[in-house]
């Protein structure tokens, strides 16, 4: 298994191409199921997640073609209408293939999925809204069994109890093979979100109101083939920028925009970061100015992302002044907390929210990677500290940062990846 090796204290400079967003790859790589043609998707970050989506995709019947970062997708004939256990479990988004695969074959089984270990991450919304579009639900040793009915399935009012991302994705795709119009009340508004209504609507899709809290899918007979290029990764950019924050510097993220960090930008600002909207990226620079410190919650967008507050968290703990972080989307999600203090960090958890005073330095040490996001502040937090740190367990960061050792190395980091034996 790998590891990383950083040797902190180093300002990053350059400027650093952002790659297409993780989350909205998978989701629109997951629409090809909806249409018998081609669909060609630009910009699709090459990672575990998404090769673990092709291996499910393939599974599926769907031919897969990659070319640079385009990867083009055929699911002219879906061979198998059930998605096993071994690769489900490995990736939770790749639940997403039922409500395709249920509306374009009229059944299908999935097995209930994994993912990242922050939390119960229940599917009930998903299944809540597939009863509501008249399709039969029985869970039965560990997977999802949906039937349509006899004439398809149907357009209905879906009233999400929270926005979740994952469900309002689900019903969104699945909802534009539906018979009648399908609402979606209390709608996730994500940036991917946004990405996968507008890659649906180039498929013939008929969505309206993707990135507000009420979207409307009128039903089609059938969807065609289209080009989409991904958006590019909110997450991503805003770990780069934290970084800058933590080591100083000045780094152009091509293809970023502050839009697409929420409230983020906003606070970024407060700490002592400059985030300017350029032609062609963004801007993001701190010189000389010590970060301050901010009280912040994770929200849904456009509050501050639940996969940016392990990152923020890093940032807070060089410095002055005392920060609390709140995490309201997930109820497990601090375990990079006593690794943050291997490396000197002070922080104390309550519940749902950490309190990190700021200390004036910190010193590498021995880590290990406990989930996708989390790993990130391990990353953040050994670029700014004094000595060399060795993160362990790096897979997880393989899952969702593209090329990300060959990226730091581009931004002036001194990391290198080492084989573990
Ligand atoms: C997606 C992202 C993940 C991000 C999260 C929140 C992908 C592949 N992953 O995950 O990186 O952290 O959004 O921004 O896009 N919930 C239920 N029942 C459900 C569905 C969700 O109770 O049926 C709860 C979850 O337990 C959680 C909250 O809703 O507490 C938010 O989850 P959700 O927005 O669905 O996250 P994901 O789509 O799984």
């Amino acid at each position: 298994m790998d590891k990383l090796a950083i040797i902190g204290g180093r300002p990053l400079y350059g400027d650093l191409r952002i790659s297409g967003a993780k989350n909205s790859a998978l989701k629109v790589m997951a629409a090809c199921l909806l249409t018998a043609d081609k669909l060609i998707l630009d910009e699709v970050p090459d990672l575990a997640d998404v090769r673990q989506l092709l291996v499910l995709l393939d599974n599926h019947g769907v031919k897969a073609e990659r070319d640079g970062q385009r990867l083009t997708l055929d699911a002219g004939h879906i061979s198998s209408t059930t998605a096993p256990y071994e690769i489900v479990r490995k990736m939770r988004a790749s639940f997403n293939v039922l409500g395709p695969i249920l509306a374009r074959e009229g059944h299908a089984k999935v097995s209930l999925p994994g993912g990242c270990a922050i939390g119960a991450r229940p599917v009930n919304f998903h299944l809540m809204a597939f009863e509501a579009m008249g399709a039969k639900i029985e869970l039965e040793e560990g997977y999802v069994l949906a039937e349509a009915p006899a004439g398809g399935l149907k357009g209905a009012v879906v009233d999400l109890p929270f926005p979740s991302v994952g469900a309002t994705e689900h019903v969104m795709m699945t909802a534009c093979l539906a018979n009648g119009t399908t609402i979606i009340n209390n709608a996730a508004r994500e940036p991917e979100l946004t990405d996968l209504a507008d890659c649906l609507n180039a498929m013939g899709g008929k969505v309206e109101g993707a990135g507000t809290s009420q979207i409307t899918i009128q039903g089609v007979s059938s969807l065609h083939g289209a080009q989409h290029e991904v958006v590019a990764d909110r997450i991503e950019l805003g770990s780069y920028a934290m970084a800058v924050g933590a080591t100083g510097g000045e780094v152009l993220l091509e293809r970023g925009r502050r839009d697409l960090l929420g409230v983020a930008a906003d606070i970024l600002d407060e700490c002592g970061l400059s985030l300017v909207d350029e032609e062609g990226g963004l801007r993001v620079s701190r010189w000389g100015t010590p970060t301050v410190s901010q009280s912040v919650v994770t929200e849904p967008y456009p509050g501050l992302a639940t996969d940016l507050q392990a990152q923020f968290m890093a940032l807070m703990s060089k410095g002055d002044g005392v920060a609390t972080i709140k995490e309201t989307v997930f109820e497990n999600r601090f375990m990079h907390v006593p690794e943050l203090c291997r490396l000197g960090a002070n922080i104390s958890v309550d519940g749902q929210t950490a309190t990190v005073k700021g200390v004036p330095s910190l010193k590498g040490a021995e880590v290990m990677a406990t989930d996708l996001r989390a790993s990130m502040s391990l990353i953040i937090a050994a670029l700014s500290a004094e000595g060399q740190t060795m993160i362990s367990r790096v897979y997880h960061l393989d899952r969702g940062f593209e090329r990300l050792d060959e990226k730091l190395r581009q931004m002036g980091a001194l990391i290198e990846r080492v084989k573990d034996d």
